[in-house]
């Protein structure tokens, strides 16, 4: 079976691509390229899916999204409005959501290394949570709590030693990375007992992200294991039971046909079974349960628009190789070069009756390794001008954008129902010079 990899609104007629209504030589001729292009309906229905999904299979459950996927203040709003919470992973993160009024206790605080500024902020605004990272950060909340007058909620994150079936890069809880306490080498019940020395913070549950883009729910399922084990501890210890606990994200998208995720109902009626019967097991109460997807919600929703700028038939020992030069590149998506992501490319603008050829899809910076697409097939008389969009580019990108080369960071346009409208625009060089003394 193949999969799609845009979102639920685009579609190719007569070889011009449209996304709910609007062509993309539409968007090309108002906004400009490289652009962000954001299917707003399909972003909330992604988002309301989790959201019923969980709330379906477990009382008063919450849907965190994770805002490092990517976080503007709209994106902020439609959370709102969705009732959704939000994961935010930095001081930055933060202000997005707080910058247009998001209920402060809707918010959950990351980080590995959160400073004591964020710590601060994140307390004096009353976030509804605080993951605690490290054994340093337990008397750094505590004092931050006690600075304010307040009684501060936090779960430990947990790094349960699972081996999540993704790119190593995006891997989070085997046993050898920088996240969460681990449970196996004693260090989170040395957290558990560190807390319990504090009396300005109330300790609500665990938490463990185990990675990013997986496909099957073996992971989970066993982290789930381990998880309730702990509560189970704590409960037998303490003689109280945790109330909450956060599975974190990691749900993977279609980049190309070989991708194939889970419906979003089905990954979290595994989740549903997992809790149910491990809970069941060990005689505790079916906890509040939050998950923090992020790419699985805004990944699919947001497609890349580039023109093309130049292009190079390179002879190779054994053929050729079209180089097809983009005006984006690395600065506006990393992953390909980061950790090897692949993606697939379509011309937008026209249909081609031109046979493919090899070709490379490159950008625009001083780098080799600045290629989008190592290796696609695309008609051979693609041309400066004709439009190239690549799809599922709405997690990961925009969102770690660079400037190298001082390129300007490219807009989300959101688009619905034939109008479209900037929800970010587009940096300047005035933007870019600004920060020079
Ligand atoms: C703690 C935490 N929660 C949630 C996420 C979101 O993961 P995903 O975008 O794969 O759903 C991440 C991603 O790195 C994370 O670190």
């Amino acid at each position: 079976m193949s999969h799609s990899a845009w979102s639920s609104n685009v579609k190719f007629e007569n070889g011009q691509l449209t996304i709910a209504g609007t062509t993309a030589s539409e968007l090309a001729r108002e906004f400009d390229t490289p652009t962000f292009i954001l299917d707003e309906d399909d972003f909330k229905a992604r988002a309301s899916a989790f959201v019923n999904a969980m709330q379906k299979s477990f009382s008063g459950a919450t849907v965190y999204y994770a805002s490092k996927a990517f976080t503007c203040k709209q994106i902020a709003r439609w959370c709102n409005e969705l009732g959704l919470g939000m994961d935010v992973a930095t001081g930055g993160e933060l202000e997005v959501a707080l910058s247009v009024n998001f209920p402060a206790s809707r918010i959950e605080v990351h980080g590995n290394n959160k400073s004591l500024s964020e710590i601060d902020r994140a307390v004096e605004v009353g976030v509804g949570c605080i993951v605690i990272d490290s054994i340093q950060e337990i008397g750094r909340v505590a004092d931050a709590a006690k600075r304010h007058g307040k009684t501060q909620s936090v779960m430990i994150r947990l790094n349960p030693g699972v081996e999540a079936h993704t790119i190593e890069a995006i891997a989070t809880a085997h046993t050898d990375v920088k996240f969460g306490l681990s449970i196996s080498s004693g260090v989170a019940w040395d957290a558990v007992i560190e807390i319990s020395k504090h009396s300005q913070l109330d300790f609500r549950g665990v938490h463990a992200h185990i990675g990013s883009q997986i496909f099957n729910m073996d992971g989970h399922r066993l982290t789930i294991e381990r998880m309730l084990d702990f509560m189970a501890r704590y409960r037998d210890e303490f003689n109280r039971e945790l109330p909450e606990v956060d599975f974190g994200g990691g749900f993977g998208i279609v980049y190309t046909a070989e991708d194939a995720p889970l419906a979003i109902e089905d990954a979290v009626a595994q989740i549903k079974d997992a809790v149910v019967n491990g809970c069941a097991a060990r005689n505790l109460k079916i906890p509040h349960v939050a998950i923090e997807p992020g790419r699985s919600i805004i990944g699919p929703s947001m497609f890349t628009l580039y023109e093309v700028g130049t292009t190079k038939l390179v002879q190779l020992e054994n053929g050729t190789r079209n180089y097809i030069s983009v005006d984006g590149g690395m600065s506006d998506n990393i992953r390909p070069g980061l950790y090897g992501a692949i993606y697939e490319a379509h011309l937008a603008n026209r249909t081609s009756s031109a046979p493919n050829t090899p070709s490379r899809l490159v950008g625009k910076h001083c780098e080799t390794g600045d290629i989008l697409i190592r290796d696609i097939d695309l008609p051979s008389d693609i041309a400066p001008g004709d439009l190239i969009a690549i799809p599922a580019t709405g997690a990961y990108n925009r969102s770690m954008a660079s400037n190298y080369n001082h390129v300007p960071r490219p807009p989300v346009i959101s688009v619905r129902q034939g109008s479209a409208k900037v929800i970010v625009r587009r940096e300047t060089f005035e933007d870019l010079l600004h920060l020079d003394a």
